[in-house]
């Protein structure tokens, strides 16, 4: 899809966590179209592999590391190899997620760990593993996921929404201890957004008109709605924009 092309970001190495499939894959896509170095780390080998050689059939610079980001040695490695191949990471997107369903009364103490190793835990070592890219550099951009979810109170994910505000704690410290180094830190809050696995997993008709009443935009949003300002918020179009948190729902009120 066309789109708004920012110079800064050509050639810059910029490391995107989930970036398979979904959000994630659209914001791969959208940064190769920047001509940007772009590395994603994801679980699933398949739909990664198959981006992968769309992408160099194209003529981008993309590279893709398989490692399970609740691993938190394996985050390292992944990105120490990314590091290599492509110079210093001076752009991380934190978007890999898994939004399972959870009852309250059935979660026991491991899965608690597990949700927020999944939704959370790796957005706070991704930056870790990068900010010295950054520092170093004297300038970088993150950008965390965060949702609506917490926000318009939704249930049956307790741990989830858990997870997805305090992404917003996480963002304001980060922003406020490295931009004296001039990195800038930011989260997107998605709405309901139709990937593939919303389409498989949750989307059905009364939820679909539960969208229609709820959003001011009268249609579904696409990964492309958030990728678009993902790519803006990393550019140096962004430069004062830190310690924010962006709403990207369609208008949901
Ligand atoms: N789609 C929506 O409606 C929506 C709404 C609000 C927030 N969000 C947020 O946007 C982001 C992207 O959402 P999405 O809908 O594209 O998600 P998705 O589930 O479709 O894709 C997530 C990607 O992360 C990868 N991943 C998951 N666990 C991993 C792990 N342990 N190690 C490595 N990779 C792993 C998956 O393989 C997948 O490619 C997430 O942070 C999500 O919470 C999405």
């Amino acid at each position: 899809m066309a789109g708004a092309i920012y110079p800064d970001l050509a050639g810059r190495t910029v490391l995107v966590t989930g970036g398979a499939t979904g959000i994630g894959e659209a914001i791969v896509r959208a940064f190769a179209r920047q001509k940007s170095r772009v590395a994603f780390i994801d679980i699933q080998q398949a739909p990664a592999e198959a981006l992968v050689r769309d992408l160099h059939e194209q003529g981008a610079d993309v590279h893709f590391e398989r490692a399970d980001l609740t691993d938190i040695a394996a985050l390292r490695t992944a990105v120490d190899t990314v590091r290599g191949r492509f110079g210093p990471i001076t752009a991380l997107v934190n978007n890999a997620a898994f939004d399972e369903r959870h009852a309250t009364q059935d979660v026991t103490p491991e899965q608690w760990d597990a949700l927020m190793a999944v939704n959370l835990r790796h957005q706070f070592f991704a930056a870790q593993a990068v900010l010295p890219d950054m520092t170093a550099a004297r300038g970088g951009a993150i950008v965390n996921f965060a949702s609506i979810s917490w926000m318009t109170g939704m249930g049956g994910m307790a741990v989830y929404t858990a997870a997805k505000s305090a992404v917003l704690g996480l963002t304001r410290s980060l922003a406020r201890d490295y931009g004296p180094f001039n990195v800038r830190v930011n989260a997107v809050a998605p709405g309901w957004i139709r990937t593939e696995r919303q389409q498989r997993k949750w989307i059905t008709p009364e939820g679909e008109k539960r969208m229609l009443d709820a959003q001011c935009l009268k249609r579904w949003l696409v990964p492309d709605d958030v990728a678009r300002f993902v790519v803006f918020l990393i550019s140096d179009e962004a430069a004062a924009c830190t310690s924010q948190h962006y709403v990207v729902d369609g208008g949901w009120v």
